[in-house]
């Protein structure tokens, strides 16, 4: 892939104090962009001044909801060297986002050189200080300006990026969540399994009620019976019960996590029997009551691990772990970041170095 390069004009200034990063607010000098249409497929890549688009009040986005997008991180290790982190894995799932919303795949090895050259042209804005990482958001979105029920025939892949702090505003510390019984985050053949902006929408009045109730989180419940655990909020979860790894099996209405598969990996490696299967919430209220659950925490790109340390079911709540970070939540985030960081040996081929 030929990708043109347009230097910035316009370099804004970088955050002095990186501690008050936040998540996602900020934005860096330059865009990648590509342009879809049905007779020449992908083409015309290019990087340049990160600015507004102008696409027409009736593309399919803004109605129809072509969306699809992914969470990436790149991280600055202790020689400046700069990582990605298995972006194979987003690549892939970008594609069975794609598939099942009816728009055009992009060819892996294109979608990883893009992130690559743009993270490589962004490495200044990479930040240096510990736990800060550059969030990468790349997206692709239907243009085509009709108001007809149909898939377009113009796309645009674009990736932002934005240096961050912890996605928590707290950091590592345990979140409360709240059971969700009414609302439902998505169902089995729809399209829970893909990163798309419908989802995130579908997610908002499960929090705003979880923020209601006085928790950070929803635990969300599956859509038919509303009986067995998916997610919670915008990660996957697991569970610690007599000392097996529990996490509910990927069935169609749960995201595939990066993270979710790196950390099954990290705990089989750890010597931890993992158990990807079906987990009511009747089993985990057991669990709690007979004091047997000893972890819980949830997974994700931003939030890395996120210990649980409440949880509130119906009039009922929880206390897991004393609301102390677990050992094993623990020895996860450290392993993970440290992998990630190219502090520690990289047995599993995971990382990738950009410059
Ligand atoms: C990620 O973990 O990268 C996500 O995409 C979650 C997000 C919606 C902030």
């Amino acid at each position: 892939m030929n990708i043109l390069i347009k230097p910035a004009q316009i370099k804004k200034q970088k955050p002095k104090d990186e501690k008050e990063l936040g998540f996602g607010s900020i934005f860096t000098d330059h865009m990648f962009t590509m342009t879809y249409n049905a007779e020449f497929g992908w083409e015309n890549p290019i990087i340049e001044q990160f600015h507004n688009i102008s696409i027409s009040p009736a593309a399919n986005v803004f109605h129809y909801g072509q969306e699809v997008f992914e969470g990436m991180k790149a991280y600055r290790g202790k020689d400046n060297s700069i990582y990605l982190f298995r972006p194979n894995m987003n690549a892939k799932r970008a594609n069975n986002s794609l598939e099942r919303l009816c728009m055009p795949k992009i060819n892996e090895k294109d979608f990883i050189e893009a992130v690559k050259k743009f993270v490589e042209v962004e490495k200044d804005w990479v930040p240096r200080s510990e736990g800060t990482t550059l969030y990468i958001r790349p997206f692709i979105i239907g243009i085509d300006e009709k108001l007809a029920v149909n898939s377009s025939k113009h796309y645009l892949f674009i990736i932002i990026a934005s240096p961050s702090g912890s996605y928590y505003t707290n950091g590592i510390t345990p979140v409360s969540i709240w059971v969700e019984d009414e609302y439902v985050r998505a169902v089995r053949g729809g399209v829970g399994f893909t990163k798309t902006s419908g989802n995130y929408a579908a997610s908002l009045l499960g929090q705003e009620k979880a923020h209601k109730n006085g928790c950070e989180q929803t635990l969300w419940l599956d859509g038919v019976e509303r009986k067995y655990i998916e997610e919670v909020g915008s990660m996957n979860i697991f569970f610690k019960i007599n000392g097996k790894v529990i996490t509910p099996k990927i069935n169609g209405s749960i995201l595939p996590g990066v993270t979710r598969d790196s950390i099954i990996t990290l705990c089989k490696d750890f010597g931890y029997d993992v158990e990807e299967r079906k987990i009511s919430i009747d089993e985990l209220i057991t669990a709690t009551k007979e004091k047997t659950l000893e972890e819980c925490f949830g997974t994700g790109t931003a939030c890395v691990v996120s210990p649980v340390g409440k949880l509130v079911n119906k009039n009922e709540s929880f206390i897991i772990n004393n609301n102390q970070i677990g050992k094993l939540s623990k020895k996860l985030y450290n392993t993970l970041v440290d992998i990630q960081y190219g502090r520690i040996d990289d047995k599993f081929n995971w990382r990738v170095k950009v410059c």
